[in-house]
């Protein structure tokens, strides 16, 4: 990470203010290598050195990215004056400042979402031009079948004439009612919905099950989250095939 002021990468890592970061080492509750340190300004380097703050162990990232199981009912947005946000449900101990999800899932969809304060990673998950394929499982209300599949495989038209680029579509049943397992990499707004609306379906139920090759933990219940590894983090730019 190389050098970096002391009160800046404490305000990053420990979701206080700049204010509050320099009144923390001023107060005397930061040590740099065993000592107490006073200068807000100092510079160190977090690969380096070893700095406590209150006592406790300090290790420095640039970026943090979580993966939530993001439940139903909360929006996919950083603050709303009515709604629960993602931001919200995320636990104190994982918050910093200027985290945000990367990408949208609709309020009623649930399943893998990345929180993340990295705009230039959230940039490379969304756009299409780097062809990172976000895989759901749709239930429907009515079976698709081979000609389905042929459309939104080769690419279909909304109902408003957006053209869709080719989707990968595997029909199956979930807990035996009709569903899909559909990967596609671009986000328009609604469009696993719309797809299937175009086909005259309904999804009924919508869940994200990977980026990339990065799958939802199973053992991570609704409405938890943690902080992904190293290793998980590239996964979510290889792809499967
Ligand atoms: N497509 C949708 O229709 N909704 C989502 O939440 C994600 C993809």
């Amino acid at each position: 990470m190389g050098l970096k002021r002391l009160d800046k990468l404490i305000a990053l890592n420990c979701n206080v203010s700049r204010r509050d970061a320099r009144k923390l080492i001023k107060d005397g509750a930061v040590t740099l290598n065993s000592a107490v340190v006073l200068r807000a300004e100092e510079l160190v380097d977090p690969d380096v050195d070893d700095i406590t703050v209150k006592g406790y162990n300090f290790t420095a990232k640039e970026h943090v990215y979580i993966m939530l199981n993001k439940p139903q009912g909360v929006i996919s947005a950083t603050t709303d004056p009515k709604k629960k946000t993602v931001i919200d449900i995320i636990p104190e101990s994982l918050k910093r400042r200027s985290l945000f999800p990367a990408g949208r899932l609709d309020r009623d969809t649930t399943g893998l979402l990345i929180i993340t304060d990295d705009g230039a990673f959230a940039h490379k998950i969304m756009s299409p031009a780097h062809h990172v394929y976000k895989t759901y499982q749709a239930v429907l209300s009515f079976p698709i079948d081979e000609n389905d599949v042929a459309k939104l495989e080769s690419g279909i038209t909304l109902g408003d004439g957006t053209e869709c680029l080719p989707a990968k579509v595997k029909p199956v049943t979930v807990d035996g009612l009709p569903a899909a397992i559909i990967k596609i990499r671009e986000g328009k707004y609604h469009q696993v919905k719309r797809m299937f609306h175009a086909l005259g379906n309904n999804v009924e139920q919508l869940r994200r099950l990977q980026i990339g090759s990065l799958k939802l933990d199973a053992a991570l219940p609704e409405g938890d989250c943690r902080e992904l590894t190293e290793e998980e983090l590239e996964l979510v730019f290889i792809d499967e095939e």
